[in-house]
């Protein structure tokens, strides 16, 4: 089938090369020129692990293309996903102007019927709005192309985006069109079906769900998905503070609770909390879409305010092992919000360096991917080569992002560098006995 992307962020780049390569004709579109360009000679502007591979591959075999001209490309496709940025706005609404933007475009291009999929995360009701608009453009040029709007939420995971497209848990269709249903099943066909060819063997399903509902069951799926598994984060970091009072190991309840198929393991490790693009938008996005019916999400509420204090713990937990922060030099590894990521977007670590510099520590950090200080990270944190350079004459260490490098690191030579030996693992993942047995003082979250 022949695609159109709009949109090269996170969600449209992984979307169209994983298309491209289950043999699809995928144009991107783009209206920044110089991005087009560098994508055109392969150069991936975002990091996720093999997209640059998978890009090179499918631009080589002619599959994948990239352009500014979203006329022409809209117009050459059959099937078009808005997968444009939806960001928050400071009261917490979506702002959909790059949606709008999109459907614009849209509307102004389309000269045959066309399938339009919303792959952004939108509010509840959007793709009736995106179908307004569409026809709104499309009276202004005294023409009635037909077209049909699909919601095909994207659960893909930073970090882990290509394997989560290619092994997802579930594809959900949502339309009140049964030939708009039809097109996009065949188009998810070897996903659902698992009949694309991959080196992973055995492959890890057999068959993939398929949900098809309406536009509107669709959109909500999404958004009660992401709170869903930030409820799930906050409760456990909730119990955590309740373990480290009674003397409870938090990794050894979740293990205990997740064998339960009903509470399920995944997404129950204890840390500094949740960040990211996705969560802290969608449920802020949800109370507010909540808040329009006059409704309040008192869960969702409660999970936030849980994410906040587990940042604020830290810092206690700082103080009780220093006493004074004051003067005092903190290394910090990791920024992004998660490992194998670049996003720092509403990353724990950064609250938490910033916090410390108010408090009048000298930060020094370092993170394997993150080499550019984002615009909301102090100017006084210090950025270090690597974490032996973090480490020399810090007082105390702070693991906020669980890079698998932190966990091979030499705690030996960490230890002859720092001027005291004291460690918090915001992660749970660190040797906790060995730690100890080496000289250090160790704290976990709720171990
Ligand atoms: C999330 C959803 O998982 C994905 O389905 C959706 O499409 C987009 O939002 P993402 O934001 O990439 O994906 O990362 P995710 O792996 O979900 O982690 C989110 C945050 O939760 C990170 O800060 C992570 O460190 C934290 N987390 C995750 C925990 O603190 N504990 C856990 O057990 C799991």
């Amino acid at each position: 089938m022949k695609l159109c992307i709009m949109g090269t962020g996170y969600v449209g780049l992984v979307t169209g090369t994983c298309l491209a390569d289950l043999g699809n004709e995928v144009i991107c579109v783009s209206g920044d020129e110089n991005k087009i360009n560098l994508l055109k000679q392969g150069k991936v502007p975002i990091y996720e692990p093999d997209l640059n591979e998978l890009v090179e591959k499918n631009v080589k075999e002619n599959r994948l293309f990239f352009d500014t001209d979203s006329e022409k490309s809209i117009q050459e496709s059959d099937i078009i996903f808005i997968c444009k940025g939806t960001p928050s706005q400071p009261n917490g609404q979506v702002n959909l102007k790059y949606v709008e933007d999109a459907a614009i475009e849209i509307g102004r291009a389309i000269d045959d019927y066309k399938i339009i999929v919303n792959k952004s995360t939108v509010p509840i009701g959007s793709g009736d709005w995106v179908s307004m608009i569409i026809n709104d453009e499309q009276e202004k040029l005294n023409k009635n192309v037909p077209f049909d709007v699909v919601s095909c939420p994207e659960f893909l995971r930073e970090g882990s985006a290509i394997y989560d497209v290619f092994f997802t848990d579930r594809i959900v269709i949502g339309s009140s069109s049964k030939k708009a249903i039809e097109t996009m099943k065949k188009l998810y066909e070897p996903i659902i079906n698992q009949t694309f060819e991959t080196d992973i063997n055995p492959r890890p399903k057999t068959k993939v769900p398929l949900v098809v509902t309406d536009l509107t069951s669709a959109e909500m799926i999404k958004y009660a998905a992401n709170s869903f598994l930030a409820t799930k984060i906050s409760f456990i970091n909730e119990i955590s503070s309740i373990c480290e009072k009674v003397g409870a190991d938090v990794t050894k309840v979740a293990d205990g609770i997740g064998l339960d198929k009903r509470i399920g393991r995944e997404f129950l490790d204890a840390g500094v909390g949740w960040g990211g693009s996705c969560f802290p938008k969608d449920l802020s996005a949800i109370s507010q879409i909540a808040a329009e019916y006059g409704l309040s999400t008192q869960i969702i509420n409660a999970v936030v305010q849980v994410n906040k204090q587990q940042r604020s713990n830290i810092i206690k937990k700082v103080q009780e092992l220093l006493k004074i922060i004051k003067g005092k030099t903190i290394g910090v590894l990791g920024i992004s919000f998660k490992p194998n990521t670049d996003d720092t977007r509403y990353a724990p670590a950064i609250t938490i360096i910033n916090n410390l510099i108010k408090l009048g520590a000298r930060v020094k950090v370092y993170d394997p991917i993150v080499k550019d200080k984002p615009s909301d990270l102090s100017e006084k944190a210090i950025f270090c080569k690597d974490s032996y350079e973090v480490a020399e004459n810090s007082h105390l260490l702070i693991l906020a992002t669980e890079w698998d490098e932190f966990i091979k690191l030499d705690f030996e030579k960490i230890k002859k560098l720092m001027s005291k030996n004291l460690i918090i693992d915001g992660r749970n993942v660190l040797d906790k006995e060995n730690l100890k047995k080496i000289g250090f003082t160790y704290v976990g979250i709720g171990r």
